[in-house]
């Protein structure tokens, strides 16, 4: 399946990044827990240049908990400090202010040694668009704040939401862009709402999707949608559709709406707690 797709004003957006990452400590990356791979940019890597780094794995609550595992181990051995968080909820938000604590030890212990009590670290959240930065932003200030009884907005120039006396965020999120060259990475994003449905065959979507759900979570979708297993992902499709009622005034099956309602299903998360990538 072949797309494409544009990245329009994205280098506008590097630059502005650019700029706001001289002013940051601490780079707080969010990806997917779903797929921890395609919805990292690598380019983040170039630019973030020696700063402390940390993960979080968002929405890790749609995510398979023992894949989310195997992803936090690959990250911090490569030199991340890596968490969980499910912003919507607020699980695991709060420990984040731990994890900034500890990837800016050594820059906390450099100032202490120069006489410097008391900088707070400065702290920016960046990933690509849909992956949850707003919504963890929300909730880690709220949390914050209702700890230390501060008032999150500070109004002059950059606007820096001081979390409490060590810390202080930047309140926009810079956002990245995915790798655009990879078609299996599009792919990916695709499954999981990142880009517009426009952009692909929705059926060509759905088979694909339920070709990975058979291999790799077989009880998946028989199961939610109460029907026997089929030869194949396009049996599979039929008899969703016969399940939701997707026929066409003809009678015929209207595969495209089962594949719609299938997508659907499953980014929501109601097919259960499942990752699109292993490390
Ligand atoms: P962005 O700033 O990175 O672009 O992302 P944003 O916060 O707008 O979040 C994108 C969508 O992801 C929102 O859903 C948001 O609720 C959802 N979301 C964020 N964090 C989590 C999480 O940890 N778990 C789950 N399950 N969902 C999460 P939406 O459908 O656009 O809005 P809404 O209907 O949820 O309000």
């Amino acid at each position: 399946m072949q797309f494409q797709w544009y990245p329009g004003h994205m280098t506008k957006a590097k630059r502005a990044m650019q700029e706001d990452l001289k002013l940051i400590d601490v780079i707080i990356e969010l990806v997917d827990a779903r797929i921890p791979f395609s919805s990292k940019n690598p380019d983040i890597d170039q630019m973030a240049n020696g700063k402390s780094r940390i993960i979080l794995m968002n929405k890790y609550d749609l995510a398979d908990d023992l894949r989310t595992k195997q992803w936090m181990d690959y990250y911090g051995q490569k030199g991340y400090f890596v968490t969980k968080v499910n912003s919507k909820k607020g699980t695991g938000v709060r420990a984040v202010q731990d994890i900034i604590q500890k990837a800016c030890k050594e820059k906390i212990e450099r100032d202490r040694k120069r006489g410097i009590l008391n900088r707070p670290i400065r702290a920016m959240i960046v990933g690509i668009p849909n992956v949850g930065k707003s919504t963890f932003i929300n909730s880690f200030a709220k949390k914050a704040c209702t700890k230390t009884g501060n008032k999150p907005g500070v109004t002059k120039g950059k606007q820096w939401i001081r979390l409490n006396k060590n810390v202080e965020l930047l309140d926009t999120p810079g956002i990245l862009w995915p790798k655009f060259e990879d078609q299996a990475v599009g792919l990916r994003l695709a499954y999981i709402g990142s880009i517009k449905d426009e952009l692909f065959n929705i059926y060509e979507l759905s088979i694909l999707l339920l070709d990975y759900l058979q291999e790799n979570y077989p009880e998946a979708v028989s199961s939610y949608y109460e029907i026997e297993n089929a030869a194949d992902s396009a049996g599979r499709l039929e008899l969703i559709a016969a399940r939701r009622g997707c026929i066409k005034a003809g009678g015929d099956y209207d595969v495209d709406k089962a594949a719609k309602c299938l997508v659907d299903d499953f980014r929501a998360g109601k097919l259960g707690a499942i990752s699109l990538e292993t490390p």
